[in-house]
């Protein structure tokens, strides 16, 4: 969740914006309508910057199995897809049904609903019913902030070697740095130091959005 890369000065991100891809038609209207019927919960959306860069990452891996925890409206869902290879499979994990009503009909609009799977329910039980072994090839996490750590747990082993772990919201607003966090901040600066010890994988904190951890499977 990040309307833009907020820890960057607003001239600089402006700037980043403003000369990477936009979003298409499809990706805009998405944005416009998931305000109108959502006002108070659009800024939960990726960046579009981010989005970008998620459907880039994703064909430069030729991802063909990919999950993610937290869909929203369905915006990161299709920028993911849409990277992937035509025989690709998206799971996609969450537990509202009015929000990702709206991403199913994106998902038609964008023809990508042969390629996304929606499962609705608390994630950690998806993740956990997901088949062992290392068959994934991508992954993004941007749903609850104190589940980072459950849902890292269950998606690490089933990465194959080289598939690549994406999680948003790792700086959180800066809460992450104050003296006395709140229980969300508290957890994602747990999840940062679990990362940063997993000798499993190799990780990069960057400053896209609000803090985006790209992790790539040893
Ligand atoms: C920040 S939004 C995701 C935004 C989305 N990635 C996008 O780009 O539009 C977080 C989502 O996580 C979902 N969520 C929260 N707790 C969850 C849980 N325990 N299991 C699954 N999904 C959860 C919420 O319903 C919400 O749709």
């Amino acid at each position: 969740m990040a309307s833009g890369s907020e820890h960057l000065s607003p001239g600089l991100h402006e700037y980043l914006a403003g000369h990477s891809t936009p979003p298409d038609a499809l990706l805009r209207d998405l944005n416009a309508e998931t305000a109108e019927r959502f006002p108070g919960r659009a800024h939960m959306q990726i960046g579009q910057q981010q989005g970008t860069f998620l459907t880039m990452l994703a064909g430069l891996m030729g991802a063909r199995r990919a999950v993610e925890v937290g869909t929203f409206t369905g915006y990161s869902s299709i920028c993911l897809a849409r990277g992937m290879a035509a025989d690709g499979k998206l799971i996609c994990c969450d537990v509202n049904e009015e929000w990702t009503s709206l991403a199913r009909a994106y998902w038609q609009k964008a023809g990508l609903a042969d390629r996304i799977e929606l499962r609705l329910g608390p994630a950690l039980d998806t993740l956990r019913a997901l088949p062992a072994g290392a068959w994934l090839d991508l992954v993004f996490i941007d749903a609850d902030k104190t589940g980072y750590a459950g849902y890292w747990e269950e998606l690490v082993p089933r990465m194959r070697p080289g598939g690549v772990l994406l999680v948003d919201n790792t700086l959180l607003h800066g809460r992450i740095f104050h003296a006395e966090p709140d229980p969300d901040a508290l957890a994602v600066r747990q999840f940062n130091e679990l990362v940063l010890a997993d000798d499993r994988v190799v990780a990069a904190m960057l400053p896209v959005g609000d803090g985006l951890t790209v992790a790539r499977r040893k």
